[in-house]
């Protein structure tokens, strides 16, 4: 039986399609989430009955996991105050919750019979760094999700599954990744970084992640734009940094480039050079809470631009619109502007030609 859920995902930037087949996950009251791919539960407590879902005779659990008969691939360990992996985990695992425990180490022996994991979820525990050093389990050749966020990681670890799709190492305290850490990740679409104390991004760092649709560096404490980026990506999150300014070339062959965020970072605008946001590809610009003092040059593809909680006192539609005509205009839909130094009245009057699509306007 293949339990797998078929997802396709069509995306084509700013106009996102997801249509989830559920095929089965054994009729539990499982959402998936249709843009990740992923369910939007991981824990079983409060879902479903007791007295009817557990496993009792027929099939192994372990000790300290709860197992549902409609879900036979699912373990569910998480939140049981477990200090270390469950011991002799079934070889049918395919989906191992462990998140909201006291585990501070791998113990490659539990997992050695987990050949097919596909899922190992590890948010909220105690996973140190130095307790993963060189006995990494990761003989897991089937394994797509691995979930570490809100651990007390210092460095990525080392030596992670090839076939990984998604790794999620958000809010733990790793300040640099070290050269290659992610070089053999090439079916990597999903990082997450946010939340760590990254200071700067090494040239090599990144290399490998070929097809890397999503980044989150937010919330560390960047203080340049990072440079050796993967330009495959689609989604890079920024914001809550100290990112003062970016170089002509920052965004330079980020072709794919869709949705970027830099709210709240210190962006003025002699820190940036006049053409750098001019990439045709993105949809939504996010440069809130800033202290920039006029509109930055964007590409009139864009479609959505924060510019709230600067110190912008113009409003200059050259910003927004090189020339204005019957084709040429800016296809902002959503334009905020307020908590600037500017009124809705001192709007030059040639902007609603400009702005000739726009919904919503915020000053
Ligand atoms: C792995 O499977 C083998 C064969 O079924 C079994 O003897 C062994 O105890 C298992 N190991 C663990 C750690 O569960
Ligand atoms: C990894 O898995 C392969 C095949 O499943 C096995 O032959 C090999 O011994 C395993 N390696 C380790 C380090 O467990
Ligand atoms: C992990 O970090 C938390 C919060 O900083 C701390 O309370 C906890 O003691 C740390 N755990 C270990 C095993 O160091
Ligand atoms: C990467 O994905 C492709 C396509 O799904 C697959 O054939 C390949 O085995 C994966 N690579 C690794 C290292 O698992
Ligand atoms: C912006 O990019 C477009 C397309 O790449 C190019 O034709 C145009 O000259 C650029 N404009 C500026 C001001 O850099
Ligand atoms: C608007 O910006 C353009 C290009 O930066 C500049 O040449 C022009 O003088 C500005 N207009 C106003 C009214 O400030």
């Amino acid at each position: 039986m293949d339990i797998r859920p078929l997802l396709i995902i069509l995306s084509v930037c700013g106009q996102m399609q997801a249509i989830t087949v559920d095929t089965d996950y054994g009729g539990l009251p499982l959402q998936i989430d249709r843009f990740l791919g992923e369910p939007t539960v991981f824990t079983l407590r409060n879902r479903v009955d007791s007295s009817w879902s557990w496993m009792v005779n027929n099939q192994d659990c372990s000790v300290k996991c709860d197992c549902a008969i409609q879900w036979p691939t699912a373990l569910f360990c998480d939140h049981k105050g477990l200090e270390q992996f469950p011991e002799s985990l079934p070889s049918r695992t395919q989906y191992l919750f462990l998140q909201g425990n006291m585990i501070t180490g791998f113990n490659s022996k539990a997992l050695a019979n987990t050949t097919n994991l596909r899922w190992l979820i590890l948010d909220q525990n105690q996973l140190l760094s130095e307790r993963l050093d060189g006995r990494s389990p990761f003989n897991l050749t089937q394994l797509v999700n691995l979930f570490m966020n809100h651990n007390n990681l210092t460095e990525v670890p080392a030596g992670l599954p090839g076939g990984l799709k998604q790794l999620r190492l958000a809010y733990n305290q790793i300040e640099k990744i070290g050269p290659g850490a992610f070089e053999n990740l090439q079916n990597l679409t999903l990082l997450l970084l946010q939340g760590n104390r990254l200071k700067t991004i090494g040239e090599t760092d990144f290399k490998g992640l070929s097809i890397l649709n999503l980044l989150d560096l937010s919330q560390n404490v960047l203080d340049t734009f990072p440079k050796h980026l993967p330009p495959s990506v689609q989604q890079l999150y920024l914001s809550h940094n100290a990112i003062t300014g970016m170089a002509e070339d920052s965004l330079q062959g980020f072709n794919r480039l869709c949705y970027l965020r830099l709210r709240n970072n210190q962006l003025k605008n002699d820190g940036l050079t006049p053409g750098v946001f001019n990439v045709t590809s993105l949809v939504e610009l996010d440069l809130s809470f800033n202290q920039l003092t006029e509109i930055p040059f964007v590409p009139t593809t864009l479609q959505y631009l924060y510019l709230e909680v600067n110190h912008i006192r113009e409003f200059n539609v050259s910003s927004l619109c090189r020339t204005v005509g019957l084709t040429s205009y800016s296809h902002i839909k959503i334009l905020r502007l307020d908590g600037n130094k500017i009124k809705y009245h001192q709007l030059p009057p040639d902007w609603v030609y400009c702005l000739r699509i726009l919904q919503n306007i915020y000053i």
